[in-house]
Parts: C-alpha cells; sequence; structure tokens
C-alpha cells in the first residue's frame, strides 16, 4: 500500500509534522537526503527513536521515497529556505507527473515562492507555499498553518491540514486558505514580522521594570501575570514570564545570556516589501533594527566605555509608572498590529490577492507564536474595517492610552533608556492621526531645487503646480 503523503526534511518541524500526520493515522513516507561524510540513514533514525512512527516508511533514497506515494503525489518539503529549496524541487522533477502537489512549509521569502509556483505551473504541476508558525511545539500538537498557491493543490492538502491544524476558540482548524502564489508565505513573513515587534515591545516593558522601577526579577513575573488574566494574554507574554522564572544552580538564566539578538531574515523581509510598496513601517522596522544594533556588542562595550551613560531610575513613581506601562503596552501592539495588517493590505490590494484579514486572525488566534486575546478580538474587528485604527474601539482605546505612552517613552529618553519601539508607536501614532502634516514643506523643497511640482489644496487636487521660489 501506497502512502498518501510524503514528507522531506527530518529536521525538528519536518519529524514533529510527521509524528501529528500520523497521530491523525495519516499513511507516511518520510525522507532526508543523505549527509555527506555520515554513516547514519538519518529517516530510518528517525523512526527508531520514535515508536509512535511504525506504521511510516523512512528511505534516504529519492526515487524510492517518490515510488512509494499514491498518485497524484503529494510531498511535504520542510527544509531550510533559500537555494536548498530550489535544488530540492529539481531533483524531485524526475519522479512528478502531471497533477502532482509540491508544498513548501519552510520560511521561504515569498518572491521565491512566486517564481517557483510559475516554474512549476510550467510543467503542469501543483505548488503550495504554506506558512507554518508554532514552533515545535506547534508542529507536533497543531501549528496555525497559512498555505497560498494552486486552489486544486489547497484541496488535496486540506482535509490532512485541517486534521493536525490547531484549533480556534470555535474548534475550527487554524488554516485556510491564504490566496494564491506566494501569497501564503507572505503572509508569515509579516506573522514573523508582527511577532519581532510582540517580542521587542516586551523586552523594552521588561527592561524599564528591571532598570528604570529596579524591580526584582519574580515581582516582574508576577506583574506580567497578572496582565496574563486580562486582555493583554499573550503566548509571548506567558514564555516570557517562564523565562523570567528559570533558574540553574539557584541563579536566573536570563541574567547570563549575551544580550546579542539573532534573526533568520523574514522580519527584515518585511521591511524590505514596506519600503517597497511606501507603507509605514517604522514601529516594526525598530524591532528588527534593535536587533541589529544589539548584534554590535563589541562596539556598544566600547561606547558605553566612552560615553559612560547614566541611567536614572524612578522608583519613586513606580505604581503610577507601572499603570502608564501597562497602558503603553498596549498602545504598542495596537499600533504594531496596525502596521503588519496595513503592510498586507496594501500588498494584497496590489496584487489582487483579496486576503481576508478576519480569517487570517483567526488563524493566528491558537498554533502560532503571536497568539493573543488582542488577535481574537481583531477576528471581530476585521469584520467591520480593515484599518485597525480606524475602528471605534482601537479608537476609544488609543485615545486612552495615548498621554501613557507619551509620558513613558519621555521618561524613559530622558533617563537615559533606549526605547526604540515605544517611541517609535508614539511617533507613528501622531503622525497617522494628524491631518495637516509638515509634507506640505518636503513638496516646496523639492520644487525649489528640483522644479518636482506640487499639488494645492486651494485649487484643482489634479493639477500640478511649479513656483519660482527664489527671490529675485
Ligand atoms: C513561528 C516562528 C518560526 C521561527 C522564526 C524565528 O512562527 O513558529 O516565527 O518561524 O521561530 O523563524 O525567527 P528568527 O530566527 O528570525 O527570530
Amino acid at each position: 500500500k501506497k502512502s498518501e503523503i510524503g514528507i522531506i526534511g527530518m529536521g525538528v518541524m519536518g519529524k514533529n509534522l510527521a509524528l501529528n500526520l500520523a497521530d491523525q493515522q495519516t499513511s507516511l513516507s518520510i525522507y532526508n537526503r543523505h549527509v555527506p561524510g555520515k554513516e547514519e540513514k538519518i529517516a530510518e533514525k528517525v523512526l527508531e527513536a520514535n515508536p509512535e512512527l511504525s506504521q511510516v516508511r523512512a528511505f534516504d533514497q529519492l526515487k524510492s521515497f517518490m515510488e512509494s506515494l499514491q498518485s497524484p503525489k503529494k510531498v511535504l518539503m520542510m527544509i531550510p529556505a533559500g537555494e536548498v529549496v530550489d535544488q530540492q524541487i529539481n531533483e524531485l522533477l524526475p519522479y512528478l507527473e502531471q497533477g502532482d502537489l509540491l508544498v513548501d512549509g519552510g520560511n521561504s521569502y515569498y518572491k521565491d515562492t512566486i517564481s517557483r509556483s510559475r516554474y512549476l505551473k510550467e510543467k503542469d504541476l501543483l505548488f503550495l507555499g504554506m506558512g507554518v508558525s508554532g514552533g515545535e511545539e506547534g508542529a507536533r500538537f497543531g501549528p496555525s498553518l497559512m498555505p497560498g498557491g494552486d486552489k486544486q493543490g489547497f484541496l488535496q492538502m486540506a482535509p490532512f491540514l485541517e486534521k493536525i491544524a490547531a484549533k480556534d476558540f470555535k474548534g475550527k482548524a487554524c488554516m485556510t486558505y491564504v490566496g494564491p502564489e506566494g501569497s501564503g508565505h507572505f503572509v508569515k513573513m509579516v506573522h514573523n514580522s508582527i511577532e519581532y515587534g510582540e517580542m521587542q515591545v516586551i523586552t523594552e516593558v521588561y527592561y524599564l521594570m528591571r532598570h528604570y522601577l529596579e524591580m526584582p526579577i519574580e515581582e516582574i513575573a508576577e506583574n506580567f501575570e497578572a496582565w496574563m488574566d486580562s486582555d493583554l494574554s499573550s503566548y509571548l507574554l506567558e514564555i516570557t514570564i517562564d523565562i523570567l522564572r528559570k533558574k540553574e544552580n539557584g541563579e536566573i538564566i536570563l541574567d547570563k545570556i549575551l544580550d546579542q539578538a539573532a534573526q533568520k531574515g523574514t522580519g527584515g523581509w518585511s521591511v524590505a516589501t514596506a519600503l517597497e510598496y511606501g507603507v509605514p513601517y517604522g514601529v516594526l522596522t525598530e524591532a528588527v533594527m534593535a536587533r541589529n544594533l544589539s548584534a554590535r556588542k563589541p562596539f556598544r562595550m566600547i561606547a558605553a566605555g566612552l560615553y559612560n551613560p547614566e541611567k536614572i531610575s524612578g522608583i519613586e513613581e513606580k505604581e503610577a509608572f507601572l499603570d502608564r506601562l501597562q497602558a503603553s503596552y498596549q498602545a504598542a501592539r495596537i499600533i504594531n498590529h496596525d502596521a503588519g495588517f496595513s503592510l498586507m493590505l496594501e500588498v494584497s490590494e496590489k496584487n489582487n490577492w483579496n486576503l481576508n484579514f478576519s480569517e487570517i486572525a483567526r488563524v493566528w488566534t491558537n498554533g502560532c507564536i503571536i497568539r493573543s486575546r488582542l488577535m481574537e478580538e481583531l477576528v471581530d474587528l476585521f469584520k467591520e474595517n480593515n484599518r485597525i485604527l480606524l475602528n471605534y474601539e482601537a479608537v476609544t482605546a488609543l485615545k486612552g492610552y495615548q498621554n501613557d505612552l507619551s509620558y513613558v517613552v519621555g521618561q524613559a529618553l530622558q533617563h537615559g533608556f533606549s526605547v526604540p519601539l515605544l517611541s517609535s508607536a508614539i511617533n507613528y501614532f501622531l503622525g497617522a492621526i494628524t491631518a495637516n502634516s509638515s509634507a506640505n514643506l518636503i513638496q516646496a523643497q523639492r520644487d525649489y531645487f528640483g522644479a518636482h511640482t506640487y499639488q494645492r489644496i486651494d485649487g484643482d487636487s489634479e493639477k500640478y503646480f511649479h513656483t519660482e521660489w527664489k527671490p529675485k
């Protein structure tokens, strides 16, 4: 009997998706390429180590792996993003026939996925680029899945994906057909960008509690725990509490970790996309830039010696400041999500992808890294309005938080604390709610030195004007 699905790549994600599919009685073949210089057969080792996979067949030869699959073949690739994916696709071509389906479940760059879709379409093959979120545990027990590409391929794969995905609060699978070509990977890329933003804002709030308010780490954990009982709750906040409490030989592990943040690219790709489409994205850009700056550890150490920056505490205003910090956290989160979803909106419109934001938010209410109470609220909000900031509830909330966010940012900066995301959030917010901005002066300057022309508000708004600005 042949297998329903083949999985390529037995890294953590591939292996855990195999276990998850096997739990759902899917018949599976798994494959991992032979690593040169290594004796062991990786896929077979996975079988040996996981008795749950006793019905699964393991291969280290592509030909026999592909021959073990039912037609039309369904192959899920769980391999690192980049050229490896193209190499893998080309190696698979001799074994694929018209109507067979390839699914790329890695964090591939969405433009690569668009090219691959077109390349495979020419060969009459079906292709899906699928965002998979939730890390190791999600893959094992219920990820959030964002497949995009051939609708026909989606329909073949959907019954399997539905079974393994996390379930939303109504019991529906956190999985949806996102849209054509690279849209699934695009949406996953923006998911990660929001993930970067959510992580950064937690770190800024934590840092101010620890060093501005000089709170002991356990007290910070307790504070976050209280937030978890409210509409501030989120997976990322929850794991942060565990991290703050984790000890090794009686000492907090966090304090031993080198403060250089790594990244694999998705956050930066989102920033590049925002630049390409002219979308204001400062707030989520800052989350990437903060990681970039953190990576300059040796430089920071020298600079700290030269400038000897003084960080002044503000413990005397602790209770009031904590309230303001909570409001700032809430505000920044709404603004983070607004930035991410606005990027999706503009790219969706330009590409005619017809992304459904309520549905995307629903798929993100469970299984993924940015699941949160706020995300649950967005499911309904997007039924009313695609722009978070223009929604009545957001307006009411942000009006309430605005002063606190300005205050916190002001105090942080005055006292020597860098808060790039929080400050970018208030700047973006104030800019976004300003009807008459300073950009008229930019237009005049452009027209002055380059005769770039400008439009007027007191005349025909379609017309372009030029002025001889230089005083005679
Ligand atoms: C997820 C995560 C996952 C991975 C990121 C981490 O949704 O499950 O986003 O995809 O953890 O790639 O990204 P960085 O290494 O760039 O922080």
